[in-house]
């Protein structure tokens, strides 16, 4: 391989990537990081004010981030998002759909039997991720379509390989987000161009707001029972950090996976390949 192309193909600059959900933890760190390697960056998020710290954190001019809000459920809201982008910047590049999380009233536990969970908090967080999921892909999808090229990179979840306890609907829903970024990434290619490529991450454990109620003590700070059992089920020993997610997203949404497509990229410091034994 030529050593020039190499660099280039880990260089973002001049490319204009979306975020969902990028005002939150995970996907802020993945879109500091793409602004940080010359990306144009759009943050579309229910509430992308969060965001507006990222020129000062990472020292990147401001007007090479966009903040969008928009509401990953509401097409509209998407779709106008979209446009800005490609009137901004002329085209979209790559998409990550990081928008989603869990529900404290979708988690069964001690006084709230899984017969009991309401719907209507079932059907958010199974929509939230899923079909969250999927309306983004369904807009960017189009826009890359037309492109004849663009990238995608999901956001799924340890609990897509084998369920955890006590978060039903969010299992559920992030199985079926590595489902369909498979399902995805063979109808772009054959129906679009094979230039378009779809995959997924899945992070493991990391301590986060979505999560922290039922990892750690809300008065002491302890580990719960669970957070202790993830621990001693990562052979690394350590939640993740946010930064961990960075390699891999950056590689999935560059051209070194060029041959990359339909995968599902654990990064979780050993805990899918670990028996427990
Ligand atoms: N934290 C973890 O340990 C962990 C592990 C595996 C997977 N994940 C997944 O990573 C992704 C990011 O999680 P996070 O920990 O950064 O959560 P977070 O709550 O910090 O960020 C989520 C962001 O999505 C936005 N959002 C929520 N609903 C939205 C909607 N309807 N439309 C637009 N934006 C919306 C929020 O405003 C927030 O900025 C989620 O899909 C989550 O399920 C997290």
């Amino acid at each position: 391989m030529n050593l020039d192309e190499l660099a280039k193909q880990y260089g973002f600059g001049g490319r204009t990537f979306a975020v969902t959900g990028g005002a939150g933890v995970l996907g802020g760190e993945i879109a500091r990081a793409l602004a940080g390697c010359g990306a144009n960056v759009a943050v579309i998020d229910r509430d992308p004010a969060p965001a507006g710290s990222f020129p000062a954190q990472t020292g990147v001019a401001s007007d090479r981030f966009l903040l969008l809000e928009g509401d990953v459920l509401d097409k509209a809201s998407v779709e106008r998002a979209a446009r800005q982008v490609v009137d901004r910047w002329g085209r979209l590049d790559g998409l990550v759909n990081a928008a989603g999380g869990n529900h404290p009233d979708a988690t069964a536990g001690a006084g709230k039997p899984f017969f009991d969970l309401p719907e209507g908090a079932l059907r958010h967080v199974s929509d939230l991720n899923l079909l969250g999921t999927v309306v983004p892909c369904q807009v960017c999808g189009k826009i890359m379509a037309q492109q004849k090229e663009g990238v995608i990179l999901n956001v799924s979840s340890m609990n897509a390989f084998r369920p955890l306890t006590r978060i039903p609907a969010y299992s559920a829903a992030k199985a079926a987000v590595s489902n369909f970024t498979q399902w995805l990434a063979v109808h772009l290619a054959q129906e679009y161009s094979p230039a378009i490529r779809v995959n997924a991450i899945a992070p493991g454990f990391f301590l986060t707001d979505q999560n922290r109620f039922l990892l750690t003590e809300k008065e002491t700070g302890e580990l719960t029972v669970r957070g202790r059992q993830i621990l001693a089920h990562t052979p690394m020993g350590r939640f993740g950090a946010p930064e961990d997610l960075v390699g891999g997203s950056l590689w999935l949404l560059s051209p070194m996976s060029a041959f990359v497509t339909g995968v599902v990229l654990p990064i979780d410091g050993g805990f899918s390949a670990f028996s427990g034994v």
